[in-house]
């Protein structure tokens, strides 16, 4: 596994868990089982902020001429189409953050869930455009567990003619993202946390539970 928590800058692909003391503080509240929902939406908000920071440091910008109240200057603004493609549904709890830092981006959803007997993906949604696909997706997922989920998004995207996927998931387990990397060794991976383990259920150990569950407060 290529590991780095390093500037992600200058390295094409790999997998970047990065390190920042915040990422530590709000990762360790959110994998408290008591932490209720409306804290665990906040906690990913803001751990969803600080991976797409990340994540994003290699976007090509566009040099532009920008009028203050003073002076004319130089300035830049995103050169690309960025896609964020949220798989539902704990996806969803990453969006907001993510459409903060860049309003431009497109929104083009994916409906996957993984099926309870055979950990599988099963896909109900998709409605990507024929043709003009974006020039950098960013897949966002809180769970990387077996990778199922995120190689079907992948293989989704792949098929729409996208070149550049980042994938980012609040929590991912080594086996999933060995997984990843061996079908799409050039797919950028940023996480918070890599647990060791997945167990019999294929949850991952520490881990954080279920995020759709918990962000949705659907545990029952
Ligand atoms: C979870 C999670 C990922 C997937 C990860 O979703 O949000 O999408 O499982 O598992 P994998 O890596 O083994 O595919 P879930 O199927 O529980 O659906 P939900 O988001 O609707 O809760």
């Amino acid at each position: 596994m290529s590991m780095t928590s390093s500037q992600p800058s200058h390295i094409a692909t790999g997998v970047f868990e990065v390190q920042h003391p915040l990422i530590e503080c709000h990762m360790t509240r959110l994998r408290d089982a008591n932490t209720p929902p409306a804290e665990v939406r906040a906690h990913v908000r803001r751990l969803a902020t600080l991976l797409a920071y990340e994540a994003t440091q290699d976007l090509a910008i566009k040099q532009t001429q920008v009028t203050t109240p003073l002076k004319t200057t130089t300035g830049g603004l995103l050169a690309q189409r960025v896609g964020l493609i949220p798989i539902l549904r704990a996806g969803l709890g990453m969006v907001d953050p993510v459409l903060d830092l860049i309003p431009s981006a497109e929104v083009w959803h994916l409906g996957l869930y993984r099926d309870e007997d055979t950990a599988r993906p099963v896909e109900y949604y998709s409605k990507l455009p024929p043709g003009r696909p974006v020039d950098v997706a960013l897949v966002v997922d809180p769970m990387l567990a077996t990778g199922g989920s995120m190689l079907a998004a992948l293989q989704t995207l792949q098929a729409w003619g996208v070149s550049k996927v980042k994938l980012l998931s609040i929590i991912a387990s080594e086996e999933g993202i060995k997984n990843v990397e061996a079908e799409f060794p050039d797919a950028q991976i940023y996480v918070c946390k890599i647990d060791p383990e997945l167990n019999d259920a294929k949850f991952i150990v520490p881990g954080l539970g279920d995020a759709g569950d918990r962000i949705f407060n659907t545990l029952g």
